[in-house]
C-alpha cells in the first residue's frame, strides 16, 4: 500500500469510495438523512473543486483506492477507508501521512472535526476532543486538536 496525491483522474473512484463508507459506516451512528447530506458533500463535481483548496492524499494498492484524507490549512479533513479494508491500518498510516505533511509546513497544532464513528480512532492518535456541536441536517460532530509540538 502506498500513499499518493490525489490526480483529477483519480474523482470518480474517490467520490464512490466515500459515498460507500458513508453508506456502510457512518450509516450505524447517523441518521439516513444526515448520511444521505453527506453524500452530496462528496459528488465528483466537489470533489474536483475542492481539490483546488485542500491537499488530498490516497491509499493505493495496485492502482485500486483503499482510502483517502485530506488537509486544509491546519484541518484535518475527509477520512474514509472502505468499509472491507478497515482494521488493517490504513487509517493510522493516513493519519502519520498528514501529520507528517503538517510538520514540514510549520503546522504546530492540526483540527479535525470527528464524526461519531471516528472519535475513538482519533482520541487513540492523541487528538484530544475540544467540544461537541449539532450540525444541522447532519448531527453529533466531536471538534478535536492535536499539539504536534509535543
Ligand atoms: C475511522 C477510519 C478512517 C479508521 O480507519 P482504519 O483503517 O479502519 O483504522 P486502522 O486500522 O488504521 O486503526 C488503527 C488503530 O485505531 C483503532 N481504531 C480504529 N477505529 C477505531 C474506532 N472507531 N474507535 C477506537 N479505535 C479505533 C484500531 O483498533 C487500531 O488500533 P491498534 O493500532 O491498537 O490495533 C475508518 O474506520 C473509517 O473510514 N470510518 C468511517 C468514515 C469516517 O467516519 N471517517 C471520519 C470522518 S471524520
Amino acid at each position: 500500500m502506498t500513499i499518493r496525491k490525489f490526480k483529477k483522474s483519480d474523482t470518480t473512484e474517490l467520490s464512490k469510495l466515500m459515498i460507500d463508507t458513508v453508506l456502510e459506516s457512518n450509516i450505524k451512528d447517523y441518521t439516513k438523512e444526515a448520511v444521505n447530506h453527506l453524500c452530496e458533500e462528496y459528488t465528483s463535481e466537489k470533489i474536483l473543486i475542492d481539490s483546488k483548496k485542500m491537499s488530498i492524499f490516497l491509499a493505493v494498492e495496485e492502482s485500486k483506492l483503499l482510502g483517502t484524507i485530506a488537509l486544509d490549512d491546519d484541518l484535518i479533513l475527509r477520512m474514509f477507508v472502505l468499509p472491507k479494508y478497515q482494521g488493517k491500518k490504513i487509517g493510522k498510516k493516513l493519519v502519520h501521512h498528514i501529520e507528517d505533511i503538517a510538520r514540514k509546513r510549520a503546522i504546530e497544532k492540526l483540527k479535525l472535526r470527528a464524526s461519531i464513528t471516528a472519535y475513538g480512532f482519533y482520541k487513540k492518535h492523541g487528538y484530544k476532543k475540544i467540544k461537541e456541536t449539532d450540525i444541522k441536517g447532519i448531527g453529533k460532530i466531536i471538534w478535536m486538536e492535536k499539539d504536534l509540538s509535543i
